[in-house]
């Protein structure tokens, strides 16, 4: 795993934004991988400008996102689909048909996941996937258990999970307990990953990360068996290793 560390989350922001450039550049039809949280947003503000300014552009692009909450429709102001619309989609030249998100109100979930998986590798599978990760350990919503699931799947969100995206909506009461996620191995799959983690509060997770132990019960700790996985931190989130 290639770790690069940043004096800040601007600088951070700005690196991960030119390698998902560069990687459009390259394959102007490129799969994405996109996540939601916090992290991601300067990296998503930095391509939105350069959208803009005819640096870059989406007309091809494909993207699939990791994960959503389920039974939050899409107008939902804390829905996925709302976040990705509001920091990104919203706001570049992409193609809408192209933009895939698990719509988390259909009562046939297995069909919905299994049709997901089977979009994405129709697609000839994800070329870059980008990753926040959760202080637990979790990318995606794959959270931290004895087993894990390799495809799309209906996960029940960990206490720290529900906990800590508690922030984004008026109390704990309201976050969602269920989601869907890409699994493990559609996330592995992907031909290149980059995981951002940013500030104080991500150092034991990222650790943990790069620790060396590979286990179930720390999600983010397989990436260390892909053979092109990029954590891009800053310093402070660097502090533990
Ligand atoms: C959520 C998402 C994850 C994300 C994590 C961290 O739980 N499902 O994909 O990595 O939040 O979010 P943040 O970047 O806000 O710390």
């Amino acid at each position: 795993m290639e770790i690069q560390v940043f004096n800040d989350y601007v600088e951070l922001s700005e690196t991960a934004a030119e390698i998902v450039a560069t990687e459009i550049r390259n394959n102007p039809e490129a799969v994405l991988g996109l996540a939601t949280g916090s992290t991601p947003e300067g990296m998503y503000a930095r391509l939105v400008e350069m959208n803009r300014k005819k640096e870059i552009s989406f007309k091809d692009v494909i993207t699939f996102n990791l994960d959503e909450y389920w039974g939050l429709l899409p107008e939902h102001e804390q829905s996925y689909h709302h976040f990705m619309y509001q920091h990104l989609f919203g706001h570049i030249d992409i193609n809408p048909d192209n933009i895939n998100i698990p719509v988390c109100t259909d009562v046939q979930v297995d069909r919905l996941c299994s049709e997901y998986d089977q979009k994405i590798a129709m697609c000839g599978g994800i070329d870059l996937q980008i990753l926040g990760i959760g202080i637990n350990g979790h990318i995606g919503f794959n959270e931290p258990s004895k087993n894990l699931t390799v495809f799309t799947h209906l996960v029940d969100l960990a206490e720290e999970t529900i906990e800590s995206n508690s922030r984004f909506f008026h109390n704990c009461e309201e976050v969602p307990r269920k989601a869907i996620t890409m699994g493990m191995g559609s996330i592995m799959f992907s031909r290149k990953i980059l995981l951002l983690a940013s500030g104080r509060s991500k150092a034991e997770a990222v650790r943990n990360t790069v620790s060396g132990k590979i286990s179930t019960e720390w999600p983010a700790s397989l990436l260390q068996l892909h053979h092109e996985a990029t954590l891009l931190i800053d310093r402070d989130a660097a502090g533990l290793i």
